[in-house]
């Protein structure tokens, strides 16, 4: 394809690799961000984020001089729009990022321009949201101006994999700017690429996370009911999942990051009386910091303990540095209220509330230690160690992540999310009667 130039607006987990990708296939491109630190960074070819090796490919797209960094739109032949769609706090949908940055590109968009929202955006935003704003430059939209929307499907930690191996969805205002814009993700995109119209766009990708949402909500009622019942979910999920059509989720301590958790609430926002499964899912997830935190009341009972709680792990999922949503940030908060002392370690993230400097000042005199996040890094603790500098020597796996025998043999009594099987005040109650 002809070389283009390329405005990309928001410079984020997805922006940025975005615009990068766009530069080392020959493009030429500008990323604007409204942070001057972080077009600062990609100017000097530094990244404010953690994925793996967007360093070396943002370096090499600065080194080629095909992408530079700006605080303000500038002409182009393409505008992608990449920019937040966070929740308030009443569980609507923020638009006012995706209407910014629109209202900056209208005095730079020209006739025969492409215009494309990537942002994860409520059905209906491209037509009654963006559209509007982009007809105040006089152009014709899907004559003069195409404009359409291609959600973003990318996994973080394999962001770069899978923004090139991904199939895309490409939803037109019309069917010329679909092509259009089909033709500009060719340029490195190496799955398939399917046309449509740009709402049905939009429901797909806010559906594809519900769908996971839900599933999730299923797992961890199910989490509950097994703890009620005194089983072991994870046995269950096993053995259900050996059935040719069944594919049970994964409990957990809740759902977080800005998809998953975000997501469903755009199709609540915009058709309230209809999707009721999909707001008590996003509620059933919700709930889980409450449950999380509930269950170390009932294990710590009475106890004289200082009751400091040590977590490792805050953020949303495994091996990144994203808290964004993290229903651990939630449970650090939901302890916090309950009067606990909480001293949270992450090897990924950093400036979180409670964070402590180091494992050892986490764990040192807590009366509990809880695997929040499964990072890898999180196996290779001395947990001989570990257990040596807790009081309280419990350990609570919200994952079913650790080796439960090695946890033991290091000392711990261990109970494990949505395991009604093993108490952990009945074991030491068994131990004081030996
Ligand atoms: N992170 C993911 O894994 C992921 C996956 C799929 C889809 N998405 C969606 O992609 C969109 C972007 O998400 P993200 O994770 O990259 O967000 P992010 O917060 O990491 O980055 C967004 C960037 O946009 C910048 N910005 C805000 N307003 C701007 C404006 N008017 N002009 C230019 N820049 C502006 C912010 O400063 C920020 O740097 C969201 O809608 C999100 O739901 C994200």
């Amino acid at each position: 394809m002809q070389r283009k130039k390329i405005c990309v607006l928001g410079l984020g987990y997805i922006g940025l690799p975005t615009a990068a990708m766009f530069a080392t296939h020959g493009h030429n491109v500008i990323g604007v961000d409204v942070r001057s630190k972080v077009v600062d960074a990609l100017n000097n070819a530094k990244i404010t984020i953690e994925e793996p090796y967007l360093d070396i490919l943002v370096q090499a797209a600065v080194k080629s001089e095909n992408l530079i960094g700006s605080t303000e739109p500038e002409e182009a032949d393409v505008f992608i729009i990449a920019v937040p769609t966070p929740i308030t706090n009443d569980k609507r949908a923020d638009m006012r990022y995706v209407v910014e940055a629109a209202e900056s590109i209208v005095p730079y968009v020209r006739k025969g321009n492409i215009v494309v929202l990537e942002s994860t955006s409520p059905p209906g935003t491209v037509r009654d949201v963006l559209c509007p704003i982009l007809e105040r430059s006089g152009l014709v939209l899907g004559e003069e101006l195409y404009v359409g929307h291609s959600p973003e499907r990318v996994l973080p930690g394999k962001i770069l994999m899978e923004l090139v191996g991904n199939n895309r969805i490409v939803g037109g205002i019309n069917r010329i700017s679909a092509e259009k814009i089909k033709d500009i993700y060719k340029t490195f995109v190496n799955g398939e690429i399917f046309l449509t119209d740009e709402t049905t766009a939009e429901m797909c990708k806010v559906m594809e996370n519900t769908f996971r949402d839900v599933n999730i909500a299923l797992a961890n009622e199910l989490a509950k009911i097994c703890e009620e019942t005194g089983i072991d979910v994870w046995e269950v999920i096993r053995l259900c999942n050996k059935h040719p059509r069944v594919n049970i989720h994964q409990p957990g301590p809740g759902v977080g990051g800005h998809c998953l958790a975000v997501d469903p609430w755009f199709i609540v926002e915009k058709n309230p009386k209809t999707a009721g499964i999909i707001k008590m899912a996003r509620q059933t997830n919700d709930s889980m910091p409450h449950f999380v935190a509930d269950a170390i009341d009932g294990m710590l009972g009475e106890s004289d303990y200082s009751r400091k709680i040590c977590i490792l792990g805050v953020t949303y999922k495994a091996d990144v540095d994203d808290t964004r949503e993290s229903p651990i940030i939630d449970l650090i908060s939901v302890l916090g209220n309950r009067g606990y002392e909480v001293a949270a370690y992450d090897p990924h993230a950093t400036k979180f509330s409670c964070e402590a400097r180091s494992l050892e000042e986490a764990a040192s005199e807590s009366e509990m230690v809880v695997l929040g996040v499964n990072h890898e890094a999180f196996k290779k603790i001395n947990f001989t160690e570990l257990c040596r500098l807790t009081k309280g020597k419990v350990f609570f796996d919200l994952r079913n992540f650790m080796d439960r025998e090695e946890l033991e043999r290091a000392g711990f009594k261990v109970k494990v999310l949505g395991s009604g099987k093993v108490d952990v005040k009945e074991a030491e109650a068994e131990d004081m009667a030996e």
